[in-house]
């Protein structure tokens, strides 16, 4: 980006944070999320960085605190009400002990930590044990001043509770700070009484919480279910000694305060609380945005001192963002295993939830089409755990005019074939050439796959290479490789083509079940494998299995029954299992062992003491018995082990069958 292009992109970032700053911290709306708003903060901070001549006054990175509303009066705070530092991981939090360890000439004995309550910062004032004043933060110096409507909250004493060890903070003046909340599930009942009444919807607890405080009818205010959560406590000239003595007194006080809040010892301990909030936290009744992390010792903290708007003293601990913005650079399709065509945005790499995503499914055109969202956009992407990141939409107020219009291709993109449009549930574009080469290799790679033949050597690129040398087109041509014709190629120097070509050899009697799933047949996964394998036998009774056959196996439906009766009836898989058979691959048939249990049909639920599921299914096939995934009308024993799951016993229960313990099964096997 020249210095020219990156004027023009300030702008547009300056103009766009700047009214999402105004309508979410003003107004109370929300345009997108914080994460993905800090994520264009940060871009817009790296433009300037490099380009520090563009930085202007107006920069919402020269900010330093919010505003205060004009409608209620403006108050000075007795002392300052300050921000946090973040931190994002443990090394940060070692870097931080260390730096104040320097400072103090040794390390704190203990810390005190809290969740980062997600609401607004609300500073009382008692005097002489009686509530005179609420005030918000502001601009961290002065506040406004909310006091008639923070006194319709009820978790907010109007008098401090006396007892032995609160009597100093009921004479003088008493300040105790804490933050505002609103609950998630009042926030939902808020929401959806607002829908029926056909009003706008609330964006989020925290904006709603905010901006009831700033509501100028105190009677409103009353009409919403609000929490005030206490974190600190001053008195006049003197320290509360410690963090946990503030929460212990504020209890007493009459405070709601955090339980889960402690007291720690060490870095380590600090880990453990992060481990734990890290998923607890999202059961909690009101939202977080992280921890808080103090010195424990008030004096200390005092002597610490403050750098800018934060104390030395403590820190917020943050967990991995789930949004952050990008730029789609390009939409192409996917062709998968069975045809399906999926339209997949590659994206400028972005870290998220710290790891770095540069792909994102689209699901098909539609969706595409619904969202709006063009190549060249700037994104807000998502991704939380595991799930597969996802562009939640695009950002259309930064667009110069040169995004384009995805259009989904008439054509297989790799070999031309038109793609046949399906509606499942939602629309789906499919590549029906059974040889389309996008299809091929993951088909092949599929059948090498650990879960299917696991044959080492044969992930993504070999296939590829394998293919773009015209070494193979289909699953059985492995079969036919020569070490030969492999050391003609780049990528085989002699040792790995013949480690490939004995690893592929080893794998030329599958069991049967191995073999079907390898087959890589659409609705057909690792268990149905396996329940299609025993129940038929070997692949000739299968290949021959009607649909109604097909639906007699316990756990297979009609999908899956006319998946398997249409792919072999495809003469393209009538023509692979040939060339299988040709090149030596021989299926090891499921033999049906005549023992103590013929026949009788056993199913298991909870976990076995002994062994696990797999032996004992084996166990049981070995003495002849059937062994079922669920509970059937023909079973004949449910073996309940330990913590059992209640929908196969209360099958169980309907279908009266019978109910062994595990010393019961054993006993069986044993005959
Ligand atoms: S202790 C020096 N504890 O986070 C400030 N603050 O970023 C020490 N907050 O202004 C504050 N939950 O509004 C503390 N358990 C908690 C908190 C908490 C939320 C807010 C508070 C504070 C801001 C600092």
């Amino acid at each position: 980006m020249n210095q020219a292009q990156a004027k023009k992109r300030i702008e547009k970032l300056k103009e766009l944070i700047n009214e999402y700053r105004y309508l979410y911290h003003v107004k109370n709306e929300s345009i997108m999320s914080e994460e993905a708003a800090d994520s264009l903060k940060h871009e817009l901070a790296n433009l300037e960085n490099q380009y520090p001549d563009l930085i202007t006054p107006d920069s919402p990175t020269q900010r330093v605190a919010g505003e205060v509303l004009k409608a209620f009066n403006s108050v000075e705070h007795d002392q300052r009400m300050l921000s946090l530092n973040d931190v994002f991981n443990v090394k940060e939090i070692e870097a931080w002990v260390e730096r104040i360890t320097k400072l103090l000439g040794k390390a704190p004995d203990t810390y005190f930590e809290d969740v980062k309550m997600d609401g607004l910062a609300m500073s009382l004032i008692y005097e002489n044990g009686k509530l005179i004043q609420g005030l918000t933060r502001g601009d961290g110096y002065r506040g406004e001043d909310v006091t008639l409507n923070i006194k319709t909250i009820e978790s907010i004493p109007l008098k401090l509770r006396e007892s032995e060890s609160t009597k100093k903070y009921l004479s003088g003046r008493t300040e105790v700070r804490g933050e505002i909340v609103m609950y998630k599930k009042d926030f939902e009942e808020l929401n959806k009484k607002r829908e029926s009444e056909g009003l706008p919807l609330f964006a989020n607890p925290r904006n709603t919480a905010a901006g009831t405080i700033r509501q100028l009818d105190s009677k409103l205010v009353s009409e919403r279910k609000l929490y005030f959560r206490s974190y600190d406590l001053f008195i006049e000239n003197e320290l509360v000694e410690t963090n946990e003595l503030v929460y212990k007194t504020l209890d007493e006080l009459g405070f709601l305060i955090n339980k889960m809040s402690k007291k720690v010892k060490s870095v380590k301990e600090i880990e453990d609380f992060i481990k734990t909030w890290e998923d607890k936290r999202h059961e909690l009744p009101f939202n977080t945005d992280g921890l808080v992390i103090k010195v424990n010792d008030r004096n200390l903290f005092k002597e610490l001192g403050i750098v800018g708007k934060a104390p030395r003293g403590a820190v917020a601990f943050k967990y991995a963002a789930e949004q952050a913005t990008t730029i789609v650079k390009d939409i192409f399709v996917s062709i998968g295993r069975t045809g399906s065509a999926t339209p997949v945005a590659i994206l400028e790499p972005v870290v998220i939830a710290g790891s770095t995503v540069q792909m994102a499914t689209l699901h098909n055109d539609q969706e595409i089409a619904r969202k709006d969202i063009r190549i060249g956009d700037s994104v807000i992407v998502h991704k939380a755990g595991d799930i597969i990141p996802e562009i939640v939409e695009p950002l259309i107020k930064l667009r110069t005019g040169k995004e384009k219009i995805f259009k989904m291709p008439e054509n297989c993109p790799d070999c031309n074939t038109p793609l046949k449009k399906e509606k499942v549930e939602d629309v789906v574009y499919r590549c029906v050439n059974e040889k389309c080469p996008s299809r091929m290799y993951k088909l092949i790679e599929h059948y090498a796959s650990k879960s299917a033949l696991d044959i080492e050597g044969l992930g993504e690129k070999n296939v590829i290479a394998l293919i773009n040398a015209n070494l193979i087109s289909d699953q059985a041509d492995i079969y036919a490789l020569r070490v030969s014709d492999l050391e003609e190629l780049e990528r085989f120097a002699e040792v790995s083509a013949n480690k490939l070509v004995s690893a592929i050899k080893d794998k030329k009697n599958p069991s049967l079940a191995k073999f079907i799933y390898g087959l890589g047949i659409r609705h057909v996964g690792v268990q149905t494998a396996v329940d299609l394998a025993n129940y038929f036998t070997s692949l000739d009774k299968l290949s021959e299995a009607t649909e109604e056959e097909l639906e007699n196996v316990e756990g297979v439906g009609s999908v899956v029954a006319e998946s398997v009766v249409e792919w072999f009836a495809e003469p393209t898989n009538i023509k692979l299992l040939a060339k299988f058979s040709e090149y030596g691959v021989l299926i090891q048939e499921v033999k049906k062992t005549t023992g103590p249990l013929n026949n009788i049909k056993f199913a298991i639920t909870g976990s076995l003491n002994t062994m696990g599921r797999e032996i004992a299914a084996q166990l049981i096939r070995d003495k002849g018995g059937v062994f079922q995934s669920s509970v059937g009308k023909d079973t004949n024993f449910l073996v309940v082990g330990e913590n059992v799951g209640e929908s196969k016993l209360i099958k169980a229960n309907k279908l009266g069958t019978k109910q062994i313990s595990e010393e019961d099964l054993i006993k069986l096997l044993k005959g």
